[in-house]
Parts: structure tokens; sequence; C-alpha cells
């Protein structure tokens, strides 16, 4: 689960309303600690306005390449920039955006329930190869994927 949370590029945070009318936006400012998750609110609103009336709220993370991925549900809490703990929940986000991106709050997510996601594809065709999955799923992305070699010959 940390390893999925680890290497995703991009979360989707759902919350809901006093309502009950769902919300649901990504979010790329995030890292996990051993129960948590925490997400940089920097233009999250209505986010935040659903966890001050409800904080219930799931967290899904895919990696499109392996076909699958992670929902996360928990319970989560705001922590202000003018807070004494913003600092110590703040730094593994400040590490990401190099300290360029203002935060209003961490959210910070208490991991209670977890769940696989896995694509149709691994039980429609459970005996195909993990590389070819990858290989085809980069194709249909239209997605090369560079070797350390490659890479460091393409970096200026
Ligand atoms: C790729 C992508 C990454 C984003 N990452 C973040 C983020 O880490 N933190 C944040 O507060 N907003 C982020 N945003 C912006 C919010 O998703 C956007 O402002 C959204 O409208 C907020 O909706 P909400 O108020 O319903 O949460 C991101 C948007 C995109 C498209």
């Amino acid at each position: 689960m940390r390893l999925c949370l680890d290497q995703s590029v991009l979360c989707w945070v759902a919350t809901a309303d006093d309502c009950g009318r769902p919300n649901v936006s990504p979010k790329e400012v995030f890292a996990s600690d051993l129960t948590r998750i925490l997400i940089a609110h920097i233009a999250s609103p209505k986010t935040v306005r659903n966890i001050e009336f409800n904080s219930q709220v799931m967290v899904s993370v895919v990696d499109v390449f392996a076909q699958q991925g992670w929902q996360f549900a928990g319970e989560a809490s705001l922590v202000w920039a003018d807070s004494s703990e913003f600092d110590e929940v703040a730094s593994s986000l400040n590490a990401i955006t190099d300290g360029l991106y203002p935060m209003k709050a961490v959210l910070v997510v208490d991991v209670q329930e977890a769940k696989r996601i896995v694509a149709p594809s691994s039980w429609l065709f459970p005996d195909k190869p993990t590389d070819l999955v990858r290989k085809q799923v980069l194709s249909r992305y239209g997605v090369e994927e560079l070797s350390v070699e490659k890479m460091r010959r393409q970096s200026p």
C-alpha cells in the first residue's frame, strides 16, 4: 500500500457535504507515513469545507501501468498553517514542491480501511504475464518507458 502511494503521482480525494452530496478532486502533493495520508490544501476549498462538516473521506490511487491501485477510507482532520503541528506535517509535502506551493493547511487522513482496486483484465486474463500487461498499457497510452541509460542520454 505504501509503495503504491509513494509511486503514485496523483490521488483522488472524495468527501461529502452536509446533505450527502459527493465531491471528488485530484491532488498531487501528498505523502504517507505509517498510518496516515498527508495532503496539501493549496486550492481545495470544497474538500476542506466538506471535511469541516463530515470528516469521513476516501482517497484513491491507481498505477494505470500496473493496472491496480488502492482505495483508503479514513477520518480527516485539518492542520492549519498557523498551528504548532504544521511544520511537522508539512515537511514531507514541502519536500515534494521545494516549498514553492504555499499551503493553507495539511489534510491529515487517518487511514482506517484499505481496499485493493484491480482492473478487470487481471481476473479476465489471470495468466497474462505482468510485464506483457505493462507493455500493452504503455502502448495503449502512447507512453515510452525509458531505461535509466536512455534517461541519462536524454537529460540536458
Ligand atoms: C493534476 C492536479 C493536481 C492537483 N493537486 C492539488 C493539490 O495537491 N492540492 C490542492 O489543494 N489542489 C490541487 N489541485 C487543484 C484542485 O484539485 C482544484 O483546485 C479543485 O478544483 C479543488 O476542488 P475541491 O475544492 O473540490 O477540492 C490539483 C489539480 C490538478 C488538475
